[in-house]
């Protein structure tokens, strides 16, 4: 694979980051993640705006501008032969001297570092057509999952937590109420209703979720911004998660319990199709 970093096209066997960095450190740092359909970067423009939001949010400079990060992108998806999968980038903090609490001076240039992943099909993949089970377990991240931080230990602990029980993944429960995913947001179908919980400091602001909000209320459906529990989900008609990288995907089943009928449903599907026509 060739990677990127710093303005050099590399083998990942030639990449160097420094072991001061302060996104090896301190997990100072940000990402973003935009899959890649026939070539073509899906949402590219909102995740450059969200990359920028979370660079102020924590007092770091952007390195490149929309369009640079653009070209570097593209470039990406051509070195690597990318038809469908996933561009991963980050931007850490970077760090000239000793380990220290304080951040550097923010005249300090940043460490950005990019892979693809190559993904044959990303978008038929076979889960979408059986849905996903998921267990809940409380949400002990940090107060700030608004900024997208490559702070993902306790996500990962969630996966695994989610494996063991032979699951497909976690949903984040905090004070009674569904937070999000491990990696993506959570919602219920009630009928012609879309509930998913509304845009704070604690959730990721999805891409995909503005997105699919936005098609969900030009198809006539009716879109809540409001907490649900788990128990809800359990009584709802269909439910499911949105990513960059797995759309629109069904979930069929919390804590053991089957969502509706227990089987993918009518309105996820469609929903999964309008995303996927439109961002094509
Ligand atoms: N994860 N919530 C969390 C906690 C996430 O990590 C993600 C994305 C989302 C969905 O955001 P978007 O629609 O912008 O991808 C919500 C990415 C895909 C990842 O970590 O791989």
């Amino acid at each position: 694979r060739t990677v990127y970093v710093n303005g050099d096209y590399l083998p990942e066997t030639e990449a160097r980051v420094s072991v001061f960095d302060r996104g090896f450190l301190m997990a100072d740092g940000i990402y973003e993640v935009t899959s890649v359909l026939d070539g073509k970067l899906i949402d590219f423009a909102g995740h450059c705006v969200r990359l920028d939001r979370s660079c102020r949010e924590l007092d770091m400079k952007n390195p490149h501008s929309q369009d640079e990060w653009l070209a570097i992108h593209r470039e990406m998806v051509a070195r690597n032969g990318i038809t469908d999968g996933l561009v991963y980038l980050q931007v850490t903090r970077g760090n000239p001297g000793d380990r220290d609490f304080a951040y550097p001076s923010v005249d300090v240039e940043p460490t950005v570092v990019l892979f693809t992943q190559s993904k044959p099909g990303l978008a038929d993949s076979p889960a979408a057509k059986t849905g996903w089970r998921v267990i809940s377990i409380p949400d002990e991240r940090w107060g700030r999952r608004d900024i997208k931080t490559v702070q993902l230990l306790y996500p990962s602990m969630g996966k695994m937590m989610a494996k063991k029980a032979g699951v497909d993944d976690a949903w984040f429960v905090e004070d009674g109420f569904v937070t999000e995913g491990t990696s993506n947001n959570a919602y219920i179908v009630k009928g012609n209703r879309i509930v998913t919980r509304a845009l704070s400091n604690n959730i990721l602001h999805g891409i995909t979720r503005a997105a699919v909000l936005r098609f969900a209320a030009e198809a006539q459906m009716e879109v809540e911004e409001r907490s649900f529990t788990i128990d809800e989900a359990k009584a709802a008609d269909e439910a499911f998660i949105t990513s960059a990288s797995a759309f629109v995907m069904p979930v069929i089943e919390v804590d053991g319990a089957a969502i509706g009928s227990g089987k993918v449903g009518n309105v996820v599907p469609r929903l999964r199709e309008i995303y996927l026509d439109e961002m094509r």
